[in-house]
């Protein structure tokens, strides 16, 4: 019954979509930038989300600002990438300069970002009102992270992680296990 439904309503979708004539248009593409040293499970929230909403999603890891980073842009790119791996519709890349010109590269329109508190408003608001001067035509659009992850940032992570405490839940499993190398190796 719920299948006939969900059936319907892609069926009401593939209408709408031919009589608006955009069953012919060009894939939506979305980036979803960051530094995610390293990725958690709130960074992975909003990814499994974005990625239902886009045709494609392109997780763009950042380059800056990297002076207290634990790992290098080449390990986070390759946890981003590992975590995603049963997300078909989600490539991993890094970028340096400007986000906005990297999203024209890639030919998307819009950028995702994630809206925990009332603490990351001021700033996020700050970057979207500078990338919207620098690029009218791009839309930034933010969903609210799930409550469970609300509390969720990289640095907690990482104070956690150097304290030994459990990091269950808080990050993917492999990004777990690094994060426990880094602080046995000693080098937090
Ligand atoms: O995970 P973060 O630290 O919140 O990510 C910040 C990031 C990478 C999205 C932001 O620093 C960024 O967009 N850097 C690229 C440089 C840029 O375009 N700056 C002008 C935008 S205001």
């Amino acid at each position: 019954m719920k299948r006939d439904k969900v059936k319907k309503g892609e069926e009401h979708l593939k209408e709408v979509k031919e009589k608006s004539g955009e069953a012919g248009k060009k894939a939506m593409i979305a980036v979803y930038p960051g530094t995610f040293d390293p990725i958690t499970s709130g960074h992975m929230d909003i990814i499994e989300r974005a990625s239902g909403l886009f045709d494609e999603l392109i997780v763009a890891v950042s380059t800056h600002p990297e002076k207290n980073a634990w790992f290098t842009l080449q390990e986070r790119v390759e946890m981003v990438r590992q975590s995603c791996q049963h997300l078909k519709n989600v490539s991993v890349q890094s970028f340096q300069g400007l986000l906005v010109q990297f999203v024209r590269e890639k030919g998307a329109r819009v950028i995702i970002k994630g809206l925990r508190a009332v603490s990351d408003f001021d700033y996020e608001f700050q970057m979207a009102a500078m990338n919207r001067k620098l690029a009218p035509e791009i839309e930034t659009i933010f969903l609210m992270t799930s409550l469970p992850y609300a509390y969720l940032s990289s640095s907690i992570v990482k104070e956690v992680a150097s304290l030994r405490g459990c990091l269950r839940g808080l990050v993917p499993d492999l990004v777990a296990q690094r994060l426990i190398e880094k602080v046995n190796e000693g080098r937090r």
